[in-house]
């Protein structure tokens, strides 16, 4: 692929859409706020503290990357979302319970004013909640035109003159890619005849692309992993991303298994266990559900260990998760991980990993990086399967045929390497030997 030869400037204002209005996305949405108004900071977020080196490391150019490329400033984000509850997001947010009631009283009156639109639902695919506030069109391709219509008047009233679509919306049951999402025209069909393998997601994922939006999906549900979205964002010039937000354990797992991978130190099991209390602990007590997460949770090692390529320190790996809901820990999970390693003779070992955190507070920059990010990849051109924001995605999406990169810092080379391309910048390979002619 060309280096895209010209970046289109960041002007006016940039929409953020985003289906479902829970946690995550109301920790985003306050917070945003929060740094805008000087009362807080945005830790954790990569596109407003990140720099990056460009040139050799003699010369000195070490710009932030918010000047380096052309993002949209937060002074000109606005919000818009959908949701089967009525709450707004000062309720929502309350209800969730991730901010402290000071830090929300700062932006009530501008959370209280962003209300749901009418949310595009399924029942089969999210069993353990039930609301209110859905779609009523008689098939599911009646409520994905409700979708576009939904984003055309949100364009307009906004006066936003770019959107970006992130789903922050409950994790769907598991499905398996098949014929009805093959091609856009065998997924129009099969949204006509109200197809049980046509998930909500999907229905804002084609609302988004066919609408000239980038999409990224925060969840493990396929939404805009399927051939007839793909092909969708290649002809309409879209870019998409995706999917489930690596926040927690899995990133602390793409940081340890290359370590091991890179000392050729053996694994021998990795037993993983998570204890939550949120709305979507609630959701993923629903086996369909939680099949999805724990296929997207489980996908990591087996990529970072090429056990094919080292049968005799990673073959023998037995690798478990398990999530459990429990209410006393709300948003605040606690993922314990027990890792047996072997070394030298075959000699074993043991890592205990007892991460005590913030579900939400740990998710809601990357929301903002990767819409930032999406909306300078639309305006450079780029257009399908955005494979350099894979450093924020447990189960990153490819081209067909390819595998996917977890490890966090190949992730973390890419993502700045591509920035690095796309203004024209030399690439860094760490190779140095200039350094000693
Ligand atoms: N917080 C994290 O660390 C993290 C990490 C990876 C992925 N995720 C995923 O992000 C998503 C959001 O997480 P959360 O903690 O905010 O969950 P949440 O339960 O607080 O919020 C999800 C919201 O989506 C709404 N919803 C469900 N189906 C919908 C539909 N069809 N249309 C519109 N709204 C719908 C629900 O009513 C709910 O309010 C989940 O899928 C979760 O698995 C979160």
């Amino acid at each position: 692929m060309e280096k895209p030869s010209r970046i289109a400037p960041a002007k006016g204002k940039l929409g953020i859409l985003l289906p479902g209005m829970g946690a995550v996305s109301t920790t985003f949405m306050a917070g945003v706020e929060l740094v805008r108004k000087g009362k807080a900071r945005p830790v954790g977020s990569l596109t407003q503290l990140g720099t990056i080196r460009l040139g050799k490391r003699t010369d000195g150019r070490t710009p932030k990357i918010g000047e380096f490329v052309p993002l949209a400033e937060l002074k000109d984000i606005v919000f818009g979302g959908w949701d089967i509850f009525n709450d707004n997001a000062y309720q929502s947010a309350a209800n969730a319970g991730v901010l402290n009631l000071q830090d929300l009283a700062k932006v009530k009156g501008f959370l209280s004013q962003i209300k749901p639109m009418k949310a595009a639902f399924d029942h089969n695919f999210v069993k353990l909640i039930d609301g209110p506030n859905i779609k009523k069109g008689k098939n599911k391709y009646e409520w994905a035109l409700e979708i576009k219509d939904d984003i055309a008047k949100f364009r307009k009233s906004s006066r936003a003159t770019r959107l970006v679509t992130c789903w922050c919306g409950s994790t769907e049951s598991f499905l398996k890619p098949s014929e009805v999402h093959s091609t856009p025209e065998k997924f129009v069909a099969a949204m006509k005849k109200n197809h049980p393998a046509i998930a909500p997601s999907m229905l804002y994922a084609w609302a988004s692309v066919t609408s000239g939006v980038p999409y990224a999906n925060g969840a493990p549900n396929l939404s805009v992993d399927i051939p007839a979205i793909q092909k969708l964002a290649h002809d309409n010039n879209v870019a998409i991303a995706g999917k489930d937000f690596k926040t927690g354990q899995t990133l602390m797992k793409t940081v340890l298994a290359p370590a091991f991978k890179a000392r050729m130190l053996g694994l021998e099991g990795w037993f993983s266990t998570n204890i939550l209390g949120n709305r979507d602990g609630e959701v993923l007590e629903d086996p369909g559900s939680f099949k999805s997460k724990e296929q997207s949770k489980l996908g990591a090692l087996e990529y970072i260990l090429q056990p094919e390529l080292y049968p005799e320190l990673y073959s023998k790996m037995y690798h478990k998760v398990r999530i459990n809901y429990y209410p006393p820990r709300g948003d605040n999970k606690e993922g314990w991980d027990n890792i047996d390693i072997f070394g030298w003779l075959g000699y074993p070992m043991q890592i205990k990993v007892d991460f005590l955190c913030r579900d939400s507070i740990l998710a809601a920059p990357i929301v903002l990086d990767l819409v930032l990010f999406l909306d300078l990849a639309q305006r450079a051109g780029m257009r399908g399967i955005q494979e350099w924001l894979s450093f924020y995605f447990k189960s990153p999406m490819t081209a067909p045929g390819l595998y996917p990169e977890h490890d966090l810092f190949i992730q973390s080379m890419k993502l700045k390497n591509t920035l690095r391309w796309m203004m024209g910048e030399d690439l860094i390979t760490h190779l140095g030997q200039e350094y000693y002619d």
